[in-house]
């Protein structure tokens, strides 16, 4: 019996220790599940700063917006957004002229960060029909569009249409000539005659008109609307200038008729290109009369956003041409 209650002590022993290690080891299982959050929580931070996405500092252009002076929080802000374009980070970095990072970004992508005429950009690609043609964008010297063809249409008369000059023909490229040719019939319908009064225009034309007025106006009256040669629209062969029953073409937006012009533009492609409200950023004088090809699905953009065809390329993913 005495054997027997000794084996007992024993194996009550046994199961307090057991018990004990096990009370032990919940504990101890406790803590570690308690490391292992604080772990996770730490591997979480680091991981979210390694992600190439989220580190702030792994952007494209960071370290130049951070010498240019922007917080982690602006640069954040700025290279989230999506027509951020690196490659313009200093100029980003550099521009004073906007309230806010999205201005900065897209005043920059505009170019209004550059004078004009400065740093000006050739333009060597006119298969796409936004092409900008701008007083930063130039076009080639001596540049003529190859599919050019003659107005046979809603051109202007001579001596029976007012503002029309004496020009043998006026020309506009292909595609841009049968979106005009829709238009001005559809707008003849609703008793609007459409009529061109100058389209396509030559690099050497353009430099005559430029200097002509220049000369007697000024450079700076010149300017605001004349482009310089190279960089007027009607180089590309991509404007038109109107006018309609016979009105004065500098002020068609007085008459009735005008209304339906403006509204209607973009469902044949074309938009209103130096809209009064836009000057500082197409920095042209008000053009009530000068209209420009770009194809429907960008005029129909540029118009429901009420944009400048400038708003239109700063806004894209990615610049089209280098600056
Ligand atoms: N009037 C416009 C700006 C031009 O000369 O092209
Ligand atoms: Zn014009």
């Amino acid at each position: 019996m005495k054997k027997r209650r000794k084996v007992r002590y024993d194996r009550i022993a046994v199961l307090v220790i057991g018990c004990v290690l096990l009370i032990g080891a919940i504990f101890a299982g406790v803590g570690c599940m308690k490391d292992d959050k604080r772990t996770k929580t730490s591997d979480h931070s680091v991981s979210s700063e390694k992600d190439p996405v989220k580190d702030i500092t792994q952007v494209e252009g960071y370290q130049v917006l951070k010498d240019g002076g922007l917080s982690d929080e602006q640069i954040g802000e700025m290279t989230s957004l999506s027509n951020y374009w690196p490659q313009r980070a200093q100029r980003y970095a550099a521009y004073q002229g906007a309230d806010t990072i999205e201005q900065t970004v897209l005043h920059v992508n505009m170019d209004l960060d550059m004078e004009p005429y400065e740093n000006s950009v050739t333009v060597t690609d006119d298969s796409d029909m936004t092409l900008l043609v701008n007083k930063s964008h130039a076009l080639p010297e001596g540049y003529i569009p190859a599919d050019l063809k003659v107005m046979e249409q809603y051109a202007c008369i001579a001596g029976e249409d007012y503002s029309c000059q004496d020009v043998a023909y006026m020309e506009l490229r292909s595609e841009a000539l049968n979106a005009y040719y829709q238009w001005c019939q559809a707008a003849q319908e609703r008793e609007i005659q459409i009529r061109a009064i100058a389209a396509y225009r030559s690099y050497d034309y353009q430099a005559g008109l430029w200097n002509y007025n220049a000369g007697l106006y000024g450079t700076e009256y010149a300017d605001q609307y004349y482009a310089r040669p190279g960089q007027s629209e009607h180089n590309s062969g991509l404007a038109v200038d109107i006018t309609f029953n016979g009105h004065n073409f500098n002020e068609i937006e007085l008459y009735d008729g005008y209304e339906w012009i403006l509204s209607s533009a973009h469902e044949y492609g074309f938009i209103l290109r130096y809209p009064e409200e836009k000057q500082d950023i197409t920095r042209y004088g008000y053009e009530s009369w000068h209209f420009r090809y770009v194809g429907k699905d960008a005029a129909k953009i540029i118009y429901e956003n009420n944009w400048t065809l400038e708003e239109y390329h700063g806004s894209q993913k990615e610049e089209k041409t280098q600056n």
